[in-house]
């Protein structure tokens, strides 16, 4: 394949070692077989097959949104009036709405019909440049549904320019058929739901829901210990609304991240940096249910815990469709600086994926790039509802917009 290099850019490489975003402002790179084959200042760079001017654009890698939550039938716009009209999020669930009406849509719904109502999700995601998106299962709750929503999240890459990553979350709350029998449904889901998905190889990593209207630490355990059984890395949502020590069973388990965390402690955050789990903030979650907690950011900054920062996209706790509002909100509301924002949405969104290969702009990672009509990668956390994105490169090729 011809190489192409990319001159006078202005590169957010996100590199580990720099300690800002690691720019070289009169910069170059090489692109080679889909990956970046030379990155450095542009009066030192080797020549290319083709070689085209972005005329000063500023280059970050591709974003990567790491939670979300994208495929599901119907909507809860209902729940969000309600929620206004004064009934919690807890209530809502506990009497059968919530994650179970989404259930129930969920599985009346075919697998065309997944991939069509999320299409123009994904699409919200890839116009800020996302090159990369993990989708969740979690609405199907029973064999069929869990299997069919994954092959649905698979089915998109094949309609867009995007790497999808998908997480098997039948551990997401327990489906009115199993009511009254909580170890049958755990049953279900070690024993059917997850060997199912992963024989099929459609998950990529195993997630659950552990709250006091969810699974328990025990009950998590449990669905860890079989996911884990069949070799799949794990991860979790955990003390989103309570503090139950589940983020610090699933680090001590080695997972990749532990999500939301609004009301982790510091035995939490300790076993979270000696296992090197990723913290995942999910501030649309925080806005839209009007919480109050904030997770404990200057902890997970003295105890180096990384942070990355994503959608949760979702039809109940974050309808967010913008990694970008994300990345303001993750800085407005919790604090973070633009450059940990940016950080969340690159090479720490990669790492809670297992994905190496992406999130910095380096010799041998892949050609994901995002091109910004902005001064500064500061300024792509500044705004809300404004979107300087001018191209999107993925895998080498352009795919949106104009060099
Ligand atoms: O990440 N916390 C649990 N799961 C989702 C919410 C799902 C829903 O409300 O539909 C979340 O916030
Ligand atoms: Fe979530």
């Amino acid at each position: 394949m011809p190489s192409t290099l990319l001159k006078n850019a202005r590169i957010a490489t996100m590199v580990e070692t720099a300690d800002d975003y690691g720019m070289i402002e009169d910069g170059a790179i090489l692109i080679e077989n889909k990956e970046i084959s030379w990155v450095g200042p542009a009066q030192a760079a080797p020549s290319g097959d083709t070689t085209v001017d972005c005329d000063g654009v500023l280059m970050t890698p591709g974003l990567i949104d790491c939670h979300t939550h994208l495929v599901y039938g119907g909507n809860r716009a209902r729940e969000f009036e309600m929620r206004l009209n004064g009934v919690s999020y807890e209530e809502i669930a506990r009497s059968g709405g919530g994650i179970l009406s989404t259930v129930n849509a969920t599985r009346d719904a075919s697998e065309n019909d997944l991939v069509t109502s999320a299409l123009p999700r994904l699409d919200a995601l890839l116009c800020e440049g996302v090159t990369t998106v993990e989708i969740k299962s979690g609405y199907g709750l029973d064999v069929d549904t869990e299997c069919r929503m994954l092959r649905a999240a698979r089915a998109l890459q094949d309609r867009r320019p995007v790497d999808v990553v998908t997480t098997f979350l039948g551990a997401h709350a327990f489906p009115p058929e199993y009511a009254g029998d909580r170890d049958g449904y755990i049953d279900l889901v070690c024993n059917r739901s997850l060997p199912a998905t992963a024989q099929d190889g459609l998950a990529d990593a195993v997630d659950g829901f552990c709250e006091g209207i969810a699974l328990s630490v025990a009950e998590m355990e449990r669905v860890f210990d079989a996911a884990q059984a069949l070799g799949l890395p794990i991860k979790l949502h955990a003390e989103q609304l309570s503090n139950l020590g589940g983020a610090a069973m699933a680090a001590r388990r080695g997972a990749l991240s532990a999500d939301h965390i609004e009301y982790l402690d510091d035995d939490g955050v300790r076993a979270m940096a000696e296992a090197g789990t990723v913290a995942v903030l999910l501030p649309g979650a925080f806005y839209y249910l009007g919480e109050t907690q904030k997770p404990p950011v200057e902890a997970l900054r003295k105890k180096g815990v990384p942070i990355a920062v994503a959608t949760d996209l979702n039809p109940g706790s974050s309808p967010v469709h913008s990694i970008l509002s994300a990345m303001n909100m993750a800085c407005v509301l919790f604090g973070l600086t633009p450059h940990e924002a940016l950080c969340g949405v690159t090479r720490n969104a990669a790492r809670t994926l297992g994905k190496p290969d992406r999130g910095e702009i380096a010799p041998g990672k892949r050609a994901d790039l995002a091109l910004w009509s902005a001064a500064a990668p500061g300024e792509l956390s500044y705004p809300l509802g404004f979107n300087p994105l001018k191209a999107v490169i993925r895998a080498g090729e352009l795919v949106r917009g104009t060099l």
